[in-house]
């Protein structure tokens, strides 16, 4: 097991931007204290050569200058809230819009765009934030950090946060996976321990249905490729251009499991969240990633970890308030076999 640094460049107002590299000779991945993003995961294939599964770019200027997402930590609240307003302890927030009317990824400036700071264990990596009172909209001074650790087999992303005042929170990692390392992600396979999921609006906004996925292209119960369903008219789908919805997690086993026959990667998505976003990449623009790579939509798939969208405003919900002196914590693994 080996950790090192080196400087990745300076973002546009002049702040330095570090990349680990935490290699097990088996796995390597390599993270920026830019968003924490997970910027490269090597995983070998089915004959041994190391696959760069994850989209992302060689430089700080790409990270700075695109949108999408690609890597990084969302919070303080991941996917939508509606409107960008919500209602705690009877007082009234009003939040950054960045979505249509909507407040998405923790809003203008979220975690994906904050420099954390870092502390460097035997096998991990502790990222630590402190949001002020006021960010984005959010009440609360909130200390956050994220534990990136590398497994024999996998990453694992430990995430914990507490506050000085009630507020919100639902922490996610935004990878865009390809197992195949790129190209069309339509020819890979899928399966969720999922039976319902976030019925979902123009905007992407749960209308509070709550569906099951039997008799539907939602149905990933058995593993299928993304390709089969991804163009239907299942509303969802057609309102989202491809897969864009929650999926309400059964809480037992494994969330996920993506596989490319190509490269014969397996990858496994352990988590305590009770949801996942599966996002098919319908709006990423065609764009130059690492190493000189085409990126189009349907590129990549995202499992994104998290409560569910607009929690906030539906309180039968799993709840994404933190209290004063609570403290958040969940964790997420990705872990990878051919
Ligand atoms: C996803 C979200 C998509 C899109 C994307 C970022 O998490 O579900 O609708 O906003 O992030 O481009």
């Amino acid at each position: 097991m080996s950790i090192s640094k080196r400087r990745f460049g300076f973002t546009k107002d002049g702040r330095e931007v570090t990349c680990f590299t935490i290699d097990n000779g088996k796995l390597k991945a390599e993270i920026l204290d830019y968003g924490v993003t997970i910027k490269n995961l090597f995983v070998p294939d089915k004959s041994g050569k190391p696959v760069d599964v994850v989209l992302g770019y060689d430089s700080i200027k790409e990270y700075e200058e695109n949108d999408g997402y690609l890597g990084a930590t969302i919070g303080r609240v991941g996917n939508r809230i509606a409107k960008g307003k919500f209602t705690l302890n009877g007082e009234d927030y009003t939040l950054a819009v960045n979505n249509g009317p909507n407040h998405l990824h923790g809003g203008l400036k979220g975690f994906d765009k904050a420099i954390w700071g870092s502390e460097e264990r035997e096998n991990s990596i502790i990222f630590s934030h402190l949001s002020p009172d006021g960010d984005e909209g959010y009440p609360g001074n909130l200390k956050v950090t994220v534990e990136v650790i590398l497994e024999e087999n996998g990453i694992t992303l430990n995430y914990s946060a507490e506050t000085d005042k009630d507020t919100l929170i639902n922490l996610t990692n935004h990878s865009y996976f390809n197992l195949n390392g790129g190209g069309s992600v339509l020819n890979h396979t899928l399966k969720l321990n999922a039976e319902k999921f976030n019925v979902g609006d123009g905007d992407c906004l749960p209308t509070g249905e709550i569906a099951s996925v039997f008799g539907t292209v939602m149905d990933f119960t058995k593993e299928r490729s993304i390709g089969n369903g991804v163009d239907s008219d299942e509303p969802c789908v057609r309102l989202s251009r491809g897969y864009d919805s929650n999926f309400i997690l059964n809480g037992e086993g494994p969330a996920a499991v993506l596989k490319s026959e190509r490269s014969g990667i397996i990858m496994t998505v352990s988590t305590t969240e009770p949801g996942v976003q599966v996002y098919s990449a319908n709006f990423l623009t065609p764009r130059r990633g690492k190493n000189g790579a085409d990126y189009t939509y349907r590129h990549a798939l995202c499992l994104e970890t998290q409560h569910f969208p607009d929690s906030v405003h539906h309180k039968d919900w799993p709840t994404c308030v933190l209290k004063k002196g609570e403290r958040f914590s969940s964790k997420t693994t990705y872990s990878f076999n051919v």
